[in-house]
């Protein structure tokens, strides 16, 4: 017996009811499309191979698929005759396939690895045929497993086909399936259309396999796993599902969040031990925070890194390219993009700091602006460690700051300024005395003049 696992993603339906020019499995959760949350489930088979049935915008949906994992095979099926009928589309490319194969629907997101690989336990425990199952607290829909008297699966009717009887049952199918190849399309060849739907069902191999006297059975999930997505709002629920999952994951793994319901992570966000991430916090794609960091409350990051002992808002905008440094500040209201801040460097207020490096310890006064674009390219900004940057200052890049120089406030900078020297632009001051004073007088004739017209 072959010990490989393939896997046969089906995802070809059209998902009429998203209301979207964007294929159904393209919508994303937490950051990643519905496919790419199928795929991380599939992991849990440790799949040599992976067939995604396409069909409707099948091109894209392939696009997608290759871009996440480049060895799959795509195969089209056109017209959508049904489950049954789009496994059936993978056969050529299973066709040399001793293994398992498992069957899992493209919008279904929430399955859990763990969940196939007790799957394949009951598979190598005897079984042929492995069906996960769910008890639905609303049926409706669902197609229902019926169970013999040995508590093994006996068939699954589809809700439509179901008498009273079986339509009183709770025991659901979630669609996920695990049967070795060989036999999958053998009895796929057997199935018909002579049905509610005309359609060829995936479930009616459970009722052949048994009639030929194969073993199936029924591994069981909870049913927010199955939580399959058909409209907008339900990709709303999959997206609460994944994130409850996500910050409880997180906390366990040492992350201190006073108020978790209120902090969205990202599929791929990671949070080392002892970090703090304060309410209303929002992690797009691609953000590391080591542990020991704090992430104040009501900042956004994305596509960025945050050493250890860093403090992060409140208010904060972290963009792609951002890399603080430990100990570093980054402070209410100021954006980082594409920005490297060295050990304990920091930028307390209100500032925007983009394409430069920020050397360690380097003070960057409130109102700062690097001016990184001139409309057509981006420029440079490097400032030396130890550098001392005046409020409210314009570093026109490209543009260096030397180690422990010190650019006076309100200055707008466009030549390097040399270690340790001062670079100033202001204008000299100039006080006139008592003037403030007569201004006032002449002011308040003027307007009495206006009152008495
Ligand atoms: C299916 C199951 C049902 C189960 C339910 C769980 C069958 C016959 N029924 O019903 O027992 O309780 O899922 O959600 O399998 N697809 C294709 N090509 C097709 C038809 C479907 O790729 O020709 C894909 C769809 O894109 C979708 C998945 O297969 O990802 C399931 O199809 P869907 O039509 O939603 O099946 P259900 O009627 O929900
Ligand atoms: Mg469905």
């Amino acid at each position: 017996m072959s010990t490989e696992t393939a896997l046969c993603l089906l995802a070809a339906g059209k998902g009429t009811r998203m209301r979207s020019d964007l294929p159904k499995v393209l919508h994303e959760v937490a950051g990643l499309s519905m496919l790419g949350h199928a795929l991380k489930s599939g992991d849990g088979c440790a799949p040599s191979r992976i067939v995604i049935v396409t069909g409707h915008q099948s091109e894209r949906v392939a696009d997608a698929a290759r871009k996440l994992a480049p060895s799959v095979t795509c195969v089209e099926q056109s017209p959508q005759l049904g489950t049954g009928h789009a496994v059936q589309m993978a056969a050529p490319a299973l066709k040399d396939f001793a293994g398992d194969v498992f069957v899992l629907f493209g919008d279904t997101p929430l399955i859990r690895a763990e969940t196939l690989e007790a799957m394949l336990a009951a598979r190598r425990g005897g079984a042929d045929v492995i069906v996960l199952g769910f008890e639905a607290a609303v049926p409706g829909g669902y197609g229902r497993l019926i169970l013999d008297d040995d508590g093994g699966l006996d068939r699954i009717v589809e809700a439509k086909e179901a008498s009273a009887e079986e339509l009183a049952v709770d025991l659901c199918n979630s669609g996920v399936m695990c049967v070795p190849g060989p036999v999958l399309f053998d009895l796929l060849d057997k199935v018909t259309n002579d049905n509610a739907k005309g359609e060829y069902y995936l479930t009616d191999i459970v009722g052949l396999a048994r009639a030929e006297g194969l073993a199936c059975a029924v591994v069981r999930c909870d049913e927010e796993e199955t939580l399959g997505v058909n409209s907008r709002v339900d990709l709303s629920a999959a997206e609460a599902a994944w994130q409850a999952r996500a910050r409880i994951a997180a906390m366990e793994a040492g992350v201190t969040m006073a108020a978790p319901d209120t902090v969205f992570l990202s599929h791929d966000t990671v949070i080392g031990q002892d970090a703090t991430v304060e309410p209303h916090v929002v992690f797009g794609p691609g953000v590391t925070v080591e542990g020991g960091a704090m992430i104040r409350a009501f900042s956004h990051l994305e596509g960025c890194t945050v050493a250890s002992g860093a403090v992060i808002g409140p208010y904060a905008r972290l963009r792609p390219g951002a890399d603080i440094g430990e100990g570093a500040k980054i402070g209410n209201f100021v954006e980082v993009k594409a920005a490297r801040f060295g050990k304990g460097a920091k930028a307390n207020h209100l500032t925007y700091v983009g394409d430069a490096t920020v050397g360690e310890g380097a003070n960057i006064g409130a109102g700062t602006i690097t001016c990184n674009y001139d409309g057509v390219l981006k420029h440079r900004t490097e400032i030396g460690a130890g550098a001392f940057i005046g409020s409210n200052s314009a570093l026109i890049a490209p543009v260096k700051i030397g180690d422990g120089a010190m650019v006076g406030a309100g200055s707008a900078i466009s030549q390097d300024v040399e270690a340790d020297a001062l670079g100033i632009t202001r204008a000299p001051q100039d006080n006139r005395e008592s003037f403030a004073a007569k201004l006032r007088i002449k002011l308040l004739e003027i307007k009495a003049r206006q009152t008495k017209k």
